[in-house]
This record gives structure tokens, sequence and C-alpha cells, in this order.
């Protein structure tokens, strides 16, 4: 199978997936404060992580590239939701674009309709330095996305089956690029273990890409017949991965992802520790199904109950809402629990 038919597959079966709900948002409740003593307009979603300037804390997470102009159609016009909402957004892997210099403008799209945005490239962790100074440059990065997505490789029957050395490749490029490496998963979530390692090497933001949304392995199962369907249960939901990340150290920060697809979940993800909130499948349904007009208006939407959430809970910024009292029961909990994680 062609690359570009890989990934159009991709974003056919994405758009099929039904929502599990066992990303664990379920799971957080905020206690309802009755004296916030804020107004709304004190209430901002601008936020620092690092030396990135966030004006939202929702950015479009990594999907689509290479494969011809349905893709850079697609891109173009996730680009122009991020532009108009000032939202970061990711784009999918350049790999092949490196590969093949024809499949760069379906990439290099999301720079022109979006010259001053944040834009973060994106490779797996089989590259190289030189490769990822590439990617940072054919779209004018201003951060690189490291992907780990082992589970989908396996899964995949022409996918990889040696992820040796990958920790130290990640640090030669964490340590050659003067731009910040964010490392994700891509729907399994990553436990502490994992974002030790990451943090040991000098990874300043994680992308936890937890269980419960977008689901790789149903994916890849549901294109062969030889399925290897115990993947599809596979992986550490979002609010538990959200947690287990920032249990690491509160320097570290965290972009939540995984089937996050309302305000509420947004606003428990910033709650529970995340500095922003990545939305790939959700972006990706409203553009196809909907269209460009509606995607904002909806985004739009997105914002402001946001603002209406942090008004109730008198958190007037970001820095205020990650510390807000909550409540976390059953499973989340209870796997909490059981890690000795507070
Ligand atoms: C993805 N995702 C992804 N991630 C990545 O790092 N590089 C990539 O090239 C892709 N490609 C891709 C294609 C399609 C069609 C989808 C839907 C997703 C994974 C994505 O960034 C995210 O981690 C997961 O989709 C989980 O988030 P959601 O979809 O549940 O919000």
């Amino acid at each position: 199978m062609t690359r570009a038919k890989r990934k159009w597959e991709h974003i056919k079966y994405a758009l099929l997936e039904t929502e599990t709900n066992s990303h664990g948002f379920s799971d957080v409740s905020f206690i309802h404060q009755s004296l916030p003593d804020i107004a709304l307009k004190d209430v901002s979603l601008n936020h620092h992580v690092g030396e990135l300037s966030l004006s939202s804390p929702i950015f479009i997470n990594a999907m689509t590239g290479g494969g011809g102009s349905r893709t850079t159609d697609i891109n173009g016009q996730l680009a122009i939701i991020a532009r108009e909402m000032g939202l970061a957004m990711a784009v999918g892997s350049q790999m092949a674009a490196l590969k093949d210099f024809n499949e760069r403008k379906s990439y290099q799209i999301v720079r022109k309709e979006n010259p001053f945005g944040i834009i973060y490239a994106n490779l797996g962790s089989e590259a190289t330095v030189d490769q990822a100074k590439m990617a940072v440059e054919m779209v004018e990065a201003n951060a690189l996305q490291i992907h780990l997505n082992v589970v989908q490789e396996i899964t995949m029957p022409e996918g990889d089956r040696d992820f040796s050395g990958a920790l130290s490749r990640i640090e030669r490029i964490v340590k050659s690029l003067n731009i910040p490496v964010i490392v994700k998963e891509v729907g399994f979530g990553m436990s502490r273990e994992t974002v030790l390692k990451l943090k040991s090497i000098g990874v300043s933001v994680i992308d936890v890409g937890g269980f419960g949304g977008t689901n790789f392995a149903s994916i890849e199962n549901a294109r062969r017949d030889d399925t290897l369907s115990f993947f599809n249960d596979w992986g550490i939901p979002t609010t538990i991965s959200i947690v287990e990340a920032k249990s690491i150290s509160p320097s570290l920060a965290i972009f939540a992802s995984g089937g996050i697809n309302n305000s509420l979940d947004i606003v428990k993800s910033i709650a529970l520790g995340a500095d922003a909130v990545g939305m790939a499948g959700f972006f990706l349904k409203q553009i196809l199904e909907s269209g460009i007009e509606e995607t904002l208006v909806k985004t739009r939407k997105l914002h402001d109950d946001i603002k209406y959430m942090m008004l109730a809970l008198g958190a007037c910024n970001i820095n205020a809402l990650q510390t807000v009292p909550l409540i976390v029961s059953g499973y989340t909990h209870h796997w909490l629990n059981e890690r000795g994680i507070d």
C-alpha cells in the first residue's frame, strides 16, 4: 500500500471512530465555588509555556500532510482555523516530505495560511538531527513534536519492529535544536516512567496523547484481516496520563490530548495540571463534516465556554485554573492510588 493511500485511510477510519468515553473525564468533578470574586473581563486564556506564548489553551494536534491535494486542502483549512482563532497547530509527520520534495506543499501551506501563528513540526522517534532540522525549517516551526507510536507501528503489518535507540536519538535532537521539543504519544498515553526518561534527557514539554479518543490500534486493525485486537483496549486513559506526567515535576509542561472534544474536558485537563490541550479527531471531523465557518463558530464557543467555567471557578488565568480543587473518583482514583500518586 502506498503511503498516500495509508494516510487517506487513516483519515477515513478516524472519522468512523466512535467516542469510547474511556479517557476518564467522567471521574473528575469540580467543587463549586459560590464566591469566585472575579469578573468575566478578568479571565484570560493567554499562557506562556517556556518560550511559547499561547493565546488559547487549545491547539490542533498533528494529523496530516503528504498524500496529495486532499490532505493539502485539509491542512490549509485547519491552518485558517488556527489563524482565525489564535490556536497553535501541529502538522502531521513530515518524514514523507523529507524523502520526497513533491510532498512538501501539503505541509508548507500551513505556514503560508498562517504566517505569524505558532506551528509545531512533527517527526517520529526514528528521526535524525538533520531530519529534525529540515522538518523545522520546512514549516518555520516554533517547536518540534516527536511522536511515539509503538502500538500503532506493531499493529500495522508494514510497521516498525525495532524501537531501540529512540531515547538517545531524541536526546541528540533536544540538544541540537534551539526551539522546544515536545514528545507526544498518539492515543496510548504516557506513564510516569516514560516521562521520567524523557525529562532526564532534557525534554521540556510532554503531550500525553492519552487513551480514550482516536484509537490507532482499532484503526489499523480495521485495515487488516489478521487483527491484533488485544491492542484495541491498550493504553493509559488521558486523565490518568496527565496526572502521571505532572507528578514527575511541576516544572515540566504538560499538553493534554486524547479524546478531548468539549470545553468541560478542556477545563478538567487544565485543572489536572495541563498547560494546553490538543485536539486532533475533533478538528478533523468538524472540518470535513461542517466546513470552516461552522468550525470557527464551534471553536469560538469553546473559548467562551472555557471562560465561563473559569469565571465560576474563580480562576482568572490558566495558572490559577491549574490549582483549583478537584474530586477524582472511580477508575482514575483507583489507578492513581495504586501508583501512589496524589
Ligand atoms: C493522527 N495523529 C498523528 N500524530 C502524530 O504525531 N503524527 C501524525 O502524523 C499523526 N497522524 C494522524 C492522522 C490522523 C488522521 C489522526 C486522527 C491522528 C495522532 C494525533 O495527533 C493525536 O495524538 C491522536 O489522534 C489522539 O488525539 P484525538 O484525536 O483523540 O484528539
